[in-house]
């Protein structure tokens, strides 16, 4: 079943001189709970910020390394201080959690929220130029262990690309906003809805050499003309699948080529945005969202896209 278009993509049917009448992300977060706003608005200025570092700073090493040994760019770290600054003026953050850092940091006694975000995810690509992107989730809780996806009140990313967007899911389908010249982000798609059809996003392919279920799996995708979409980055390869409303990311593994991505950075929350418009998530087992967060490192096999594409997977994977 192909999502209804019909509204979802507003800035399109809008001729240009009546884009300043489009709703902005102030706007669009009226009737959210003032609290949870201000964390939502920390991240939507971070993102402005990081979008712009990027334009312009190097692509050189920090010369040091992240929890999971993982060497650190410059951005990284630039991108990372800029969250924490806006987190902690916030002021309604208790706890704050991120890739670049080892341990959560207690930001504000009194906050009601804790986060968790991959400050750039897919850093490595931007050098070559290629779109990347910020993850991040909100728990109303002081901390993050002993949490589930399921406990997320709020969840986003943003893609730095041709465009720089703005995605967020506040227990409802998720929404598009586009970064206009003048600062504001302007609603460009409302409600994001994932149907079927015939797209894939096949992450750590070096694992089929020895995990044949994937390869199999592989298989079926090329001989039954699925297209293929796979851009290096989890962020621009889950943003596919809600703005075409359709496909699979996987990112499963074997022995030498283990599952990499982390369950509080990346997977969960973007398993909350996929979930939220209608799609599926799985570790093999169950929906992402189920599994419980016992450290910061965690990490997971994981599948995000359509219900039958996510069935599929794991009928093809689980033996
Ligand atoms: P990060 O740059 O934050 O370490 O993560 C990048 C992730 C994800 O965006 C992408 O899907 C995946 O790494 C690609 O993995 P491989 O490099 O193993 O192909
Ligand atoms: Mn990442
Ligand atoms: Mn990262």
């Amino acid at each position: 079943m192909k999502p209804p278009f019909t509204f979802r993509r507003i800035l399109y049917s809008f001729p240009i001189i009546l884009y300043p009448f489009l709703v902005n992300l102030t706007e669009f977060l009226a009737k959210t709970e003032p609290n949870l706003q201000k964390v939502i608005l920390a991240f939507a200025e971070s993102a402005k910020q990081i979008d712009s570092e990027i334009r312009t700073h190097s692509t050189d090493k920090a010369g040091t390394k992240n929890e999971f040994g993982e060497e650190q760019l410059a951005l990284d770290v630039a991108a990372d201080k800029i969250i924490f600054a806006e987190l902690e003026k916030s002021g309604v953050v208790a706890t704050a959690a991120s890739e670049e850092q080892s341990e959560e940091k207690a930001l504000n006694p009194d906050g009601e929220f804790s986060t968790a975000c991959d400050p750039l995810d897919g850093s490595s690509l931007v050098d070559v130029n290629l779109a990347v992107g910020t993850i991040f989730g909100i728990w109303k809780s002081k901390k993050l262990i002993g949490e589930t996806g399921r406990g997320l009140v709020a969840a986003g990313y943003a893609v730095y690309g041709p465009r720089t967007t703005f995605i967020i899911a506040i227990d409802s389908a998720p929404a598009e906003f586009t970064l206009q010249e003048n600062g504001e982000w302007k609603l460009t798609i409302e409600k994001m809805e994932i149907g079927e059809g015939k797209m894939f996003s096949p992450g750590n392919l070096r694992a089929c050499a020895e995990n044949k279920e994937y390869l199999a799996l592989l298989d079926f995708w090329a001989e039954n003309g699925y297209q293929l979409r796979y851009s290096g980055g989890m962020v621009p390869d889950i943003h596919q699948i809600l703005v075409k409303g359709k496909g699979i990311f996987s990112y499963p593994g074997s022995e030498s080529c283990p599952a990499k991505l982390r369950l509080v950075y990346e997977c969960a929350p973007l398993a909350y945005l996929v979930e939220h418009a209608g799609g599926a998530s799985s570790d093999l087992e169950k929906s992402i969202l189920d599994q419980e967060i016992q450290s910061l490192e965690q990490r997971t096999v994981v599948a995000l896209g359509s219900q039958e594409e996510v069935e599929r997977f794991e009928k093809f994977l689980t033996v």
